[in-house]
């Protein structure tokens, strides 16, 4: 035991534990030459802080049981349960911190949420008061074409919006609408609405820090039944679409191509996401953890 760790300090100095190598892109950054399995104290500090860096980590060529993705996940701090699926159960029995993302049906019954259509930008999970800080997303299955994913930078978004716009959200708040799910699904138990103002949902500020980074972002969530607190709805929906020009902008984003084998970690408070369609006969399996936030986004 001692030994080990010996060797570990010993591997550590000088040489950089990890190898993180950018997309060159707003945000992302791929990892190589790693087993999440088996990641000593010092490379899993690295890889945490090129997390912090980049936003979105991929890691290629992994064999992750649940538990093993379970485990992995829990070195960042506790798990939150996964969503219940479109169908009101749960996705994996006995392990309800893994979410099921798939267009795979047996016997009739999806296996995952998300179908096989597009999954519009959001951010996981940020109608509740405390979202989580990060998902990991492992691809078990992939289709030969589409169901790419993409990643957006809320911090280069905020970032370049003029001064003047920024100005004018400085000390608003977002409800991040609770109804549907990024697949455009209504969630389980909830009344279906499209009225932004009745919607359920939590409310955070519109313009965030990051607790980590200390850098500012911008927080949209999503785009369905969003509603500016406080301005009449077709003020909230003007002011809305302005911040959404910016978000499908290239410059602020990163598509990913996925393999089976790989893990894309995303930051969940600094980053949006979405996923092309594909073709619905081929399939498409992917296993998803969330880790707790620590606090309510300020
Ligand atoms: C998710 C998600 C998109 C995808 O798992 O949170 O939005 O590419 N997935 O499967
Ligand atoms: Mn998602």
């Amino acid at each position: 035991m001692a030994l080990g760790v010996e060797s570990d300090v010993a591997r550590d100095f000088g040489a950089k534990p990890i190898d993180v190598i950018s997309t060159k892109a707003a945000l992302g950054a791929e990892v190589r030459d790693v087993d999440l399995k088996e990641l000593n104290e010092f490379e899993f500090a690295a890889l945490k802080r090129a997390w912090h860096d980049h936003q979105v980590i991929l890691v290629r060529g992994q064999t992750l049981s649940d538990q093993d993705l379970i485990a992995f996940s829990r070195r960042f701090g506790d798990l939150d349960w996964a969503p219940i699926q479109e169908t009101g159960r749960r996705f994996v029995e006995g392990l309800p911190e893994i979410y099921v993302v798939s267009n795979v049906t047996v016997n009739g019954q999806p296996i995952g949420s998300l179908g096989a259509g597009e999954a519009v930008w959001h951010t996981d999970m940020s109608y509740l008061d405390v979202p989580p800080m990060a998902s990991m997303l492992f691809a078990l299955e992939v289709p030969p074409a589409g169901g790419n994913t993409s990643f957006c930078s809320m911090y280069s978004i905020y970032e370049a919006l003029p001064d003047e716009l920024k100005g004018r959200i400085a000390n608003l708040k977002i409800k991040h609408d609770g109804t549907y799910n990024s697949g455009g699904y209504l969630r389980q138990g909830v009344t279906p609405t499209d009225d932004p103002r009745a919607s359920p949902g939590a409310v955070h500020p519109l313009v965030c820090t990051h607790p980590d980074t200390g850098r500012r972002m911008l927080y949209l969530g999503r785009r369905r039944n969003a509603y500016l607190m406080g301005l009449e709805l077709a003020d909230s929906e003007a002011l809305l679409d302005e911040l959404w020009s910016f978000v499908e902008r290239p410059e602020f984003t990163w598509e990913h191509v996925w393999r089976v084998g790989d893990l894309v970690l995303w930051d969940n408070r600094c980053t949006m996401h979405r996923r092309d369609p594909f073709d619905s006969s081929a399939r498409r399996i992917m296993h998803r953890t969330q880790i707790k936030g620590g606090a309510a986004p300020v």
